[in-house]
């Protein structure tokens, strides 16, 4: 495996003990994962997604990529949530957070529908004027407001510009693979569909169509994605104290402990958007029943000049689960500079990634010294086999820790509260009582 857990600055937090104490709890999760049996047992399907996909779609998905890829200048990919932030923190990661702006041959990707914010929206129909696009509209219920809102502007866009023929060839759909109103809709007009399989959740997605059309448009290997995350799927399927249910039963012993918010960090802008799917996929499979540890993310050294006083200094609810890449991208060589007024010739003839790892080695230190318990998870490189792992071992782990907390890791009933609210007040029919109830609520002193 490509992926190794460091347990070594967590000597001070915890003892072996309390390790073999929780082995049992593990046992138990793992177990009612393998059988089925649990909490949310109907959505499963990611346990095995790596090996037991579909080989005709995934071909469709290269074969759609490559389309994209030919046609358009620019590609709109529309989700919120699991149907979106998967793909975009694979392609910033794999690529850049600079994807759009360094030179390629493969198209620059906008995400929308992910907000409801019109200044974003009108930017991003700016941006596309005078150039090609393609869409790639994800909703695996079909009906989620914000991608809804997004679809019906570029739907119509598209349209204009190319005709109702011609937008048909450029609009491709993920989304259920029988109900939903997307779905409905693209059997009407003829768009070219992929399929969220029925037992897989929105933020367990990432390696369906979901994720990997987008991925795969941005020039990104999905073959080797998924080779990763079949060979974390082989190495995490038994209960033989692996990493990733080491990593599970770490953090429930911590949480047991006060520490109940988990900062995932790495020293690597790139891996930001990466923290945001981070946020969904523990957030929404632990965040209920009163119950769960509250998913954070930092860039380093960025956040530490802003977060860093908190984390080391601050209320001591805070782990640290540090992601640490073993090989940079790329690197830059620091030279020698005659005058040194910057003071900086110490460094010279050094790697710039050397001193960023002095500065990921320099905080675990300190912040543990702090009191803030430091996982390590170490990862060999930043590529698509490296990704697939990592993207199955955070998914296998929150499955098991979600069972070790007692919750149904699956589902995300807070989510719908905020909707319902939203939809009364916007007057949707079905929701008048609420209107005038919530109405009341606002303008009430
Ligand atoms: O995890 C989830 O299920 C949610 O966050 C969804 O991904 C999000 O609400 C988007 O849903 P949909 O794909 O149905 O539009």
């Amino acid at each position: 495996m490509s992926i190794k857990l460091q347990t070594k600055y967590l000597k001070n937090f915890i003892r072996d003990e309390e390790c073999k104490g929780i082995a049992p709890l593990i046992s138990a999760a793992h177990n009612t994962l393998e059988s089925r049996n649990g909490l949310g047992s109907d959505f499963l399907g990611w346990v095995t997604l790596p090996t037991d996909y579909d080989k005709e779609e995934f071909a469709r998905i290269k074969a759609a990529a490559e389309k994209i890829k030919k046609t358009c200048d620019v590609l709109i990919v529309i989700g919120i949530g699991g149907s979106y932030l998967g793909a975009r923190a694979a392609i910033e990661f794999l690529k850049s957070p600079l994807y759009n702006n360094i030179p390629k041959d493969t198209p620059d990707i906008f995400f929308v529908g992910n907000s409801i914010n019109p200044a974003y929206l009108n930017d991003v129909i700016k941006i596309c004027e005078g150039k090609d696009i393609c869409v790639n509209v994800i909703s695996k219920s079909g009906t989620t407001t914000e991608p809804a809102l997004a679809f019906r502007i570029f739907k119509q866009m598209l349209e204009k510009k190319y005709g109702k023929d011609g937008a048909k060839e450029r609009i491709f759909a993920t989304t259920d693979k029988a109900k939903g109103t997307l779905k409905e809709l693209s059997d009407t007009e003829g768009y070219e569909t992929f399929v969220v399989p029925d037992d897989v959740g929105g933020r367990f997605s990432v390696l369906t169509a979901v994720g990997l059309l987008p991925i795969a448009a941005a020039g990104c290997d999905i073959d080797k994605l998924m080779e990763g995350a079949r060979k974390a799927q082989n190495a995490y399927s038994k209960d033989d104290n692996n990493d990733c249910y080491k990593y599970a039963a770490i953090r429930n012993i911590l949480a047991r402990k006060g520490k109940t918010v988990e900062m995932l960090v790495s020293y690597d802008p790139a891996f930001t958007m990466m923290g945001e799917w981070f946020k969904q996929l523990f957030g929404e499979s632990e965040g209920k029943d009163n119950k769960g540890i509250f998913p954070a993310s930092a860039t380093f050294s960025t956040d530490l000049h802003s977060l860093g006083q908190f984390i080391q200094d601050g209320s001591k609810e805070i782990f640290e689960t540090v992601v640490d890449f073993a090989k940079p991208k790329t690197d830059l060589w620091l030279e020698d500079d005659e005058a040194n007024l910057d003071g900086l010739n110490f460094l010279t003839n050094q790697n710039m990634s050397v001193v960023n790892k002095k500065a990921f080695q320099g905080t675990v230190l300190a912040h543990t010294e702090g009191g803030v318990p430091n996982i390590i998870i170490e990862v060999e490189n930043s590529d698509e086999e490296n990704l697939g792992e990592l993207i199955y071992f955070f998914e296998k782990a929150v499955a098991i820790s979600g069972y070790m907390m007692g919750v149904n890791p699956f589902n995300q009933p807070g989510v719908e509260s905020y909707k319902k609210n939203m939809f009364a007040l916007l007057g949707k029919p079905g929701y008048e009582s609420a209107k005038a109830e919530l109405e009341a609520k606002l303008s009430a002193e």
